[in-house]
């Protein structure tokens, strides 16, 4: 399907129209050199153009080098691509999900978005986000027991940002029920964003890195990013594996066992594949995964989080978050002191956001 130009953003319109004009590339056959320059010298993203998107965030996120930390952990060069700047309510990378996803829910009729995650789900802060600036309503059905008291981190956002903030045992479909028996049209995206139409969102991602990487005339040879619900590993790797991106994608995982994430990725990327009309599919042992980082378990912030957040912020002024980003940063600090990468290798950071959650007193309090 080609998108209307009414859900378009501007920067979006010229490229559905290259795209229509080419029809669907066969992604398989584009290689890294495949990507179209436009008569403007701004590249197109054939993998994703098909699909509607709506004009959320400031991209494309920065490339940056990290020569301070490179030169301190003496391993091999880093550096981070900044989905922390994002722009939306804070940034993150669901951002990039909700382009997708706000686009199906308006191609829908919907006017409320639902969805679900922890109480400091980052997920739940950038979906409120996005409600609000297309013009939507917003309920988040929040894990755990109503926290009372002040309201902080992401929670005090979602409020913000006029969301209805639901506690409780109910599914997210029971939630829709209630909405769609009360009048209204509820459009619901499962925890993470995390589905084929969400992952879109990290296949375009990947041709973005694609085209920065070819404007330097620069090479990465290992991705590292945090994997929680599993659509921004999946959706890098249908880019990666479409564009024949050579290095190798590092997920860290943030609360399951990497077996138990390899199972979660595969599916979500085949449907990825699946709903971009590309023809690669996956199996489990395709994604490499470490979730030897564990500690406590998820959302449990240790030494290696505490040390690895200050450290990051001292060295290079780059602030992480106690979940997800410090985690998988500290991850690749301790990859790098027992030699998995080769000092002549570049390391590329795939910075994810969540820094709401540096100021949750339950974190805050034992950082410094
Ligand atoms: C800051 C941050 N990084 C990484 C992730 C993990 O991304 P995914 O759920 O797509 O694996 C999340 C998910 O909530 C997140 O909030």
């Amino acid at each position: 399907m080609i998108p209307s130009d009414a859900n378009l953003h501007p920067k979006f319109k010229r490229r559905a129209f290259l795209h229509t004009a080419a029809l669907a590339p066969s992604a398989s056959v584009l290689g890294m050199a495949g990507l179209a320059v436009s008569a403007e010298g701004q590249q197109d993203h054939p993998l994703t153009l098909s699909k509607p998107r709506v004009d959320l965030a400031h991209l494309p996120t920065p490339l940056e080098e990290l020569p301070r930390l490179t030169k301190r952990l003496g391993g091999p060069r880093l550096l981070v691509k900044r989905d922390d700047q994002t722009g939306l309510a804070l940034g993150g990378n669901k951002v990039r999900k909700l382009e997708f996803l706000v686009a199906q829910a308006n191609a829908e009729g919907a006017d409320t978005l639902v969805t679900s995650g922890s109480i400091q789900s980052n997920h739940c802060r950038q979906t409120a986000a996005a409600a609000a600036r297309i013009g939507l309503r917003c309920v988040l059905l929040l894990g755990g027991k109503n926290p009372g008291g002040t309201s902080e981190g992401n929670l005090l956002l979602d409020r913000l940002l006029g969301a209805e903030v639901r506690f409780g045992e109910q599914t997210l479909e029971d939630v829709a029920k209630t909405l769609r028996a009360a009048g209204r049209r509820p459009y619901v995206i499962p925890i993470g964003g995390s589905n084929a139409v969400g992952a879109t969102g990290y296949v375009a991602a990947m041709e973005e890195l694609s085209d920065q990487l070819k404007q330097r005339s620069d090479n990465v040879d290992w991705i590292v990013v945090p994997t929680g619900s599993g659509g921004t590993q999946s959706g890098l790797a249908v880019g990666a594996r479409s564009l024949g991106f050579a290095g190798k994608i590092l997920g860290i995982g943030v609360g399951e066992p990497a077996d138990e994430t390899k199972q979660r990725l595969t599916p979500i990327a085949n449907t990825t594949a699946r709903h971009l009309n590309l023809s690669e599919r996956f199996k489990p042992d395709d994604f490499e995964v470490n979730s030897d980082f564990l500690g406590g378990g998820y959302g449990v912030m240790g030494d290696l989080e505490r040390k690895t957040i200050r450290m990051v912020a001292e060295t290079e002024g780059l602030l992480l978050d106690p979940v997800y980003t410090g985690r998988a940063f500290g991850g690749l600090v301790e990859l790098t002191k027992k030699g998995f990468f080769r000092k002549e290798e570049t390391v590329l950071f795939w910075h994810t956001g969540g820094m709401p959650e540096l100021f949750v007193s339950e974190y805050a309090g034992s950082l410094l």
